[in-house]
């Protein structure tokens, strides 16, 4: 629908007559109103094109800023001229009244499910591909579309002419139930479609919480002891049916069409790939990733290659979907028992499987925090045997309600540690246990604190307790740090046990007898030990810093830490607000630097490394240079429409300047993209100067001379 067609439906719904002939002239409108009118559909088409560059195309074209100074201009308009708001005007996204129940919806057309081929190896494919050709009784080669199978929720979204009017779960097929409100609160489906004259066009397709917004919605909920979401399906799932749209508006939902149900007055292109292609043209949401091939090699090796990638996906998916293209074929092959022939979803291995929690033990890391793992019955989940599984915290165990003996969800997406994410209840036999997290360290009996304001607990014990002096001593060795090659937990845990190593300087005491007098130790390897040990002593600042294992610094700060200063003695000695200059470093890390070089203990360690010959290069740093933004700090939020904020930090800095990560009193300047949000908020709250991206290009085209916030 055009701007013009637009407003004649705007006028023919406030009961003006429609003029005769295409167009609306204004001689035809009183001027105020034809303006106000005009005004109000263009403000509206502009939101929605953003909206549809944001959420669909994932390239916003237009700052934060500006988004929302349209936004409210929309509103102003709806609510000077009540008679003007539609429900399907962007404002309406924010979600309406709480609800007493959905209403149901019979489907114009079912709402079927897919055959699963449980095969998950390739066979599967060539399963459904001799099936499809037995039925049509050919030989010849079929062509496919391929798709991902998204694991969220199946909904239909109704479009009269463009307009979206309805969205409905699929309940049993037959009838859902109407969710509306809620799926108006998902930016990415469009309130119009571009070019559809459709009468009636049903699009069916995917609701699903993608993997960032699943974490930082349960990141945010953890922070403030809210319940936290099992898993991304159950995040979209629940939210549409949440009976408060606003509820439902702040849990972020996204979308994928991959099929049509009822369809009036549009002339079915094909193939299916064709109507997705369509979609797509109307400005739904249809992802990139499908593929359209002949045979089953070619099925067999879509699967392959999505399986690949599944990890890397920026939502789940729990297999593959592949459609006979031409509809005339699809006709053709028809349905049995409720299930087309002409469809199938081929899975892959799944990511979360029940099992039973046998115990629960607390494991001693190198720092001292003290980790609950699940010591499960082996279970076979994302392609491994997994029999242990992070519980976090006790926070978490408490809001999972996980006790001992407890039938457990385990879920291990790619390479990430298995969790443990929920717990049946139903199963929870009568003798389950619950946890209690121990007071003292399990391995050495010193105090296990909890701060205020921590999730974990920590042994006190230091380097006294030898879980963490085996960890901190590992991490020294590390390749990344120290690079010791041969120096493994078994040996290091010899070491300590047999209190031949005390403290890391103890490292470079090691001698060929020692090490070959242990358990399965040959001379040959005491001797390579021995080698690399003192080849480790040739290192950089940056690496030995790291090494140390002061808390919050990791490689990029330790990196930080060496470019800015130059010299170890600077560091040691440098005052928390001297440390504060450093890029990235803040307050909780600058603290933390200063506390472990005010340790006598930790001198010396130090002190000792140097003496047994560990060296490395010096130099003045870069923290004597006065550049044009020394002594700034700024702050990026949001997306920036031209570089990205990785870009614009690095040449920040190049300036001298600083790049924080939170807004306080001491920053001169946020430099604010789209979706900015909480840093934006607090800006404005302590008047610290905003600048566009238009404002941050000037200044670096400047070199940053002559900086005015
Ligand atoms: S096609 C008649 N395509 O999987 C064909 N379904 O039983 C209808 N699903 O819950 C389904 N991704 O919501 C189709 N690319 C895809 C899909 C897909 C996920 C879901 C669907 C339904 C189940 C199929």
């Amino acid at each position: 629908m055009d701007a013009k067609q637009r407003i004649a439906q705007l006028r023919s719904r406030h009961g003006e007559a429609e003029p005769s002939g295409a167009g609306v002239t204004a001689t035809q409108l009183p001027a105020a109103s034809h303006e106000v009118l005009a005004r109000v559909v263009q403000l509206r088409e502009t939101i929605e094109r953003h909206n549809h560059a944001y959420y669909v195309l994932d390239a916003p074209t237009i700052p934060d800023a500006e988004y929302d100074r349209l936004f409210r201009e929309l509103q102003a308009l709806e609510t000077q001229h009540p008679e003007l708001l539609t429900a399907d005007s962007p404002t309406q996204r924010v979600g309406g009244k709480v609800l007493d129940g959905f209403a149901p919806v019979r489907h114009a057309v079912p709402m079927l499910s897919i055959r699963t081929e449980t095969d998950t190896e390739a066979r599967g494919a060539f399963n459904f591909d001799t099936r499809v050709k037995n039925a049509l009784e050919t030989s010849n080669e079929i062509e496919y579309t391929c798709e991902l199978k998204f694991d969220g929720l199946a909904i239909n979204l109704r479009y009269e002419r463009g307009v979206l009017v309805q969205a409905a779960t699929r309940g049993d097929g037959e009838s859902g139930e109407d969710v509306t409100q809620n799926v108006r609160t998902i930016h990415c489906i469009p309130l119009h479609l571009k070019d559809c004259k459709a009468d009636v066009l049903e699009v069916r397709g995917e609701v699903y919480m993608s993997r960032k917004d699943f974490n930082r919605y349960n990141g945010k909920q953890r922070e403030q002891g809210l319940p936290t979401l099992v898993n991304p399906r159950n995040g979209a799932a629940g939210s549409i049916r949440q009976l408060d749209p606003k509820l439902a508006a702040q849990r972020p939902l996204s979308f994928f069409a991959y099929g049509l149900g009822e369809v009036r007055g549009w002339e079915l292109p094909a193939t299916h790939s064709a109507i997705l292609d369509a979609l797509q043209g109307f400005g739904l949401p249809v992802c990139d990733e499908r593929a359209v091939v002949a045979g089953a090699q070619a099925l067999a090796e879509f699967h392959q290659r999505v399986a690949a990638k599944r990890d890397t996906l920026p939502f789940d998916i729990d297999g593959v979907v592949y459609k006979v293209n031409s509809l005339a074929l699809q006709k053709q092959l028809g349905f049995v028992s409720r299930e087309p022939r002409w469809a199938v979803a081929h899975k892959f291995p799944a990511e979360e499987q029940l099992t039973v929690l046998r115990d629960i033990e607390v494991q001693v890391g190198r720092t001292g925090k003290l980790t609950p793992v699940a010591k499960l019955e082996p279970v076979f989940v994302g392609g491994t045997t997994v029999s242990n599984a992070t519980l976090h915290n006790e926070d978490e165990i408490r809001r999972k309600d996980v006790h001992i003996g407890d039938t457990v969800i385990v879920r291990r997406a790619g390479d990430v540690i298995p969790e443990v994410v929920g717990v049946v209840l139903e199963r929870r036999p009568a003798d389950a246990k619950p946890f209690v997290m121990p007071t003292t360290c399990p391995v050495c009996g010193s105090h296990a604190v909890r701060e205020e304001g921590e999730a974990d607990a920590r042994c006190s014990g230091g380097l006294f307790c030898a879980a963490q002096r085996k960890q901190a001593i590992l991490h020294f060795a590390s390749r990344r740090m120290m690079d010791i090659e041969g120096l493994g937990d078994k040996l290091v845990d010899q070491l300590v046990d047999e209190h031949i190593i005390r403290s890391l300087p103890d490292l470079y005491r090691l001698d060929v007898a020692t090490l070959a007098s242990l358990d399965r130790m040959a001379e040959k390897s005491a001797q390579n030990i021995v080698a690399a040990l003192e080849q480790s002593k040739h290192t950089t600042l940056n690496r030995f810093l790291f090494a140390l294992g002061i808390r919050h610094v990791g490689e990029t700060t330790a990196k930080d830490l060496a470019r800015h200063f130059g010299k170890l003695e600077a560091i040691m000695s440098a005052s928390v607000e001297q440390l504060l200059q450093v890029p990235d470093v803040g307050p909780v890390v600058a603290q933390s630097i200063a506390d472990f070089f005010a340790e006598d203990h930790n001198k010396e360690v130090v002190n000792e490394l140097r003496k047994s010959g560990v060296h490395w290069e010096e130099n003045e740093g870069t923290a004597h240079l006065v550049l044009p933004l020394t002594g700034k700090t700024f702050v990026l939020t949001g997306t920036l429409p031209k570089m990205s904020r990785d870009e614009a930090k690095t040449r920040l800095e190049a300036l001298g300047a600083k790049v924080a990560g939170s807004v306080s009193k001491k920053t001169d300047c946020v430099v604010a993209g789209t979706e900015a949000g909480s840093k934006l908020d607090k800006a404005r709250e302590l008047k610290v100067p905003v600048w566009d991206e238009a404002a941050l290009l000037a200044l670096l085209a400047n070199n940053g001379e002559g900086f005015t916030p």
